[in-house]
């Protein structure tokens, strides 16, 4: 199974609508990014979700951070799957592990909203991972195992084949900190084998699995190399367009 790597940017809190413009305009003079043979995908605030949809090549998909699972009704401050689809975008981030400690989401809440996603056309994007707590014990096979399986539990085979997931250790996101690429890629085999077990092996060999945590252009090649990890979710080094294009290269293979 040859899966097609994917470079997604999660730009959290930052940039307003027009900045995300800018960065659109950014990026459409860098000729690496729109011929890099990955796909692309950005995940800015709501709130400029239909400037990326209105500026960014076809080629560059739009994501949302976060999605409910309801499908409208009172729930002050939540946006639906459908309103998402409605302004243009693709794909979801389900599970982020800021959504998770800061917002109190329960992997029981990450597994509705897959399930929202889902029924509305939207990849959701399942992040799982562990925090340095949980490392320091020992317990990273076991948190990773029990955050994807509440994940995946409401998917077919077939829609976690489609899905992706991507793997961020709680202790590298955003402390310039990474795992070695070798550990990554042996808890990412994990989260492949949890996956098989549950949804079966042809469901494993096809979803995506991303690394996230302190990923830039410099170190992305190596965590791309690894045969389990197809691909990284990236925040910080996301919101520069010229960083972002040389991480697209490097992960095509180009440097
Ligand atoms: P950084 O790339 O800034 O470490 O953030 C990772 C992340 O949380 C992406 O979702």
């Amino acid at each position: 199974m040859t899966r097609r790597k994917l470079l997604i940017g999660n730009w959290k809190m930052f940039k307003t609508a027009t900045e995300a413009r800018a960065f659109a305009a950014d990026l459409n003079t860098e000729s690496g990014a729109a011929q890099a043979s990955v796909d692309l995908a950005v995940c800015p605030p709501f709130t400029a979700i239909s400037a990326l949809v209105e500026a960014l090549p076809e080629s560059v998909k739009v994501g949302a951070q976060n999605v409910y699972f309801e499908e409208q009704g009172a729930f002050t401050g939540e946006i639906s799957p459908a309103m998402l689809v409605d302004a243009g975008v693709t794909l979801a981030i389900v599970g982020h592990s800021e959504r998770r400690t800061l917002f109190g989401e329960t992997d029981a809440a990450v597994g509705q909203k897959a399930v929202a996603a889902v029924k509305h056309g939207l990849t959701p994007v399942i992040c799982v991972g562990e925090n340095l707590a949980e490392r320091d014990a020992n317990q990273t096979a076991e948190v990773v195992a029990r955050q994807t399986r509440a994940a995946i539990a409401g998917l077919s085979a077939e829609q976690v084949a489609a899905s992706v997931v991507a793997y961020e250790p709680v202790w590298a996101i955003g402390s310039g900190r990474t795992p070695e690429p070798g550990d990554a890629e042996a808890v990412i085999d994990g989260i492949r084998k949890v996956i098989s077990e549950d949804k079966g092996s042809t469901a494993a060999d096809a979803v995506r699995i991303l690394y996230g945590g302190s990923v830039k252009p410099e170190n992305i090649a190596a965590f791309g190399a690894q045969p389990n990890i197809d691909g990284a979710l990236v925040g910080g080094a996301s919101l520069d367009a010229s960083s972002f294009a040389r991480m697209a290269t490097a992960l095509a293979g180009g440097n």
